[in-house]
């Protein structure tokens, strides 16, 4: 906890137990900011939290199902509570569940419709309440600030991929969420932004197939590594020859949630070494 570009901020950032969401925790706590971990993978989840206190972030943890009922209102309710405040949200949680659309259940389409969308919606509508209150405040003492949402979405939520109708549906949708908020959020001085990744090297796309990790999810075992069996081929299609790390993903968020972005709203940045 050095830099200190984020100090006196308070941040949630959702799927945060492993991979880009843990990269983003700690990235944004070693800023300064107070973080509010999130997942439904509790035992990595009190990890990385855990780790981070080590390392002297202020943090906290929150695990559950964000598609289950009332989880994103009890998440912004607790870090506001924990932290006194509320600036910085980031909307990572996400699985992948592929299959061709003639073998998609209706259950599978709206699982992903939920998760990348449906959530985001949630946490955002319970994270009106104190923005517009803290924006009105701060309005009337004279003292503005922004504060900041920052969407995941993905490639395949810009462009399409075989297999996909559920995940791409669910990040094509997250950009909609995001340019909508940017408009009715610009008065309360909130920037709502999504990063778009390429291919970030996460358990989703592990070439290992062996190691295939499972997520239990809404009473479901879902195989999340599927990605990994074009790995190759993947990255020969990038501009940049090689997937992103989870700290390059990290930090594609980081840059919006930084007073340098306060002049930009709605937008969709890629982060995928030129893959689009
Ligand atoms: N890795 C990539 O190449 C890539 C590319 C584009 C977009 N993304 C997106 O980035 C985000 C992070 O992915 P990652 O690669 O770090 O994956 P990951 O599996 O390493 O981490 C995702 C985390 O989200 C959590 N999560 C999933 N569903 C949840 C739910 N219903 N409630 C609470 N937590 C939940 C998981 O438990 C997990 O810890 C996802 O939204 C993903 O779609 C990833």
């Amino acid at each position: 906890v050095s830099e200190g570009r984020l100090n006196g901020k308070v941040a949630v950032v959702t799927g945060a137990a492993r991979g880009i969401g843990a990269a983003t925790a700690g990235r944004l706590a070693r800023e300064g900011a107070c973080v509010m971990l999130a997942d439904l993978d509790e035992a990595p989840l009190q990890q990385a939290t855990a780790e981070l206190r080590r390392e002297g972030a202020v943090v906290d943890c929150e695990a559950g199902n964000l598609s289950a009922p009332d989880v994103a209102s009890r998440l912004i309710d607790r870090t506001v509570r924990a932290f006194g405040g509320l600036d910085i949200i980031v909307n990572n949680a996400g699985y992948i569940w592929p299959q061709a659309i003639h073998r998609m259940s209706d259950d599978q389409f709206e699982a992903l419709v939920d998760i990348h969308v449906g959530a985001p919606f949630r946490i955002l509508r319970a994270a009106a309440t104190p923005f517009r209150e803290l924006a009105k405040r701060e309005s009337a003492s004279g003292r503005l600030t922004h504060r900041k949402v920052v969407n995941v979405s993905s490639i395949i939520g810009l462009s399409g991929a075989p297999m996909s109708a559920n995940y791409a549906a669910g990040k094509a949708a997250v950009v909609g969420l995001t340019k909508t908020l940017a408009k009715e959020w610009g008065r309360y001085r909130v920037n709502v932004n999504c990063v778009a990744f390429g291919m970030i090297a996460t358990r989703l796309n592990d070439p290992d197939v062996a190691k295939s990790p499972l997520l239990e999810v809404g009473g479901r075992t879902v195989n999340v590594g599927t990605m990994g069996a074009n790995y190759e081929d993947m990255q020969a299609l990038i501009p940049l020859g090689r997937a992103g790390t989870v700290e390059e993903a990290a930090a594609g968020i980081l840059m919006l949630c930084l007073p340098e972005a306060d002049y930009v709203t709605g937008q969709v940045l890629v982060v995928g070494g030129g893959l689009e």
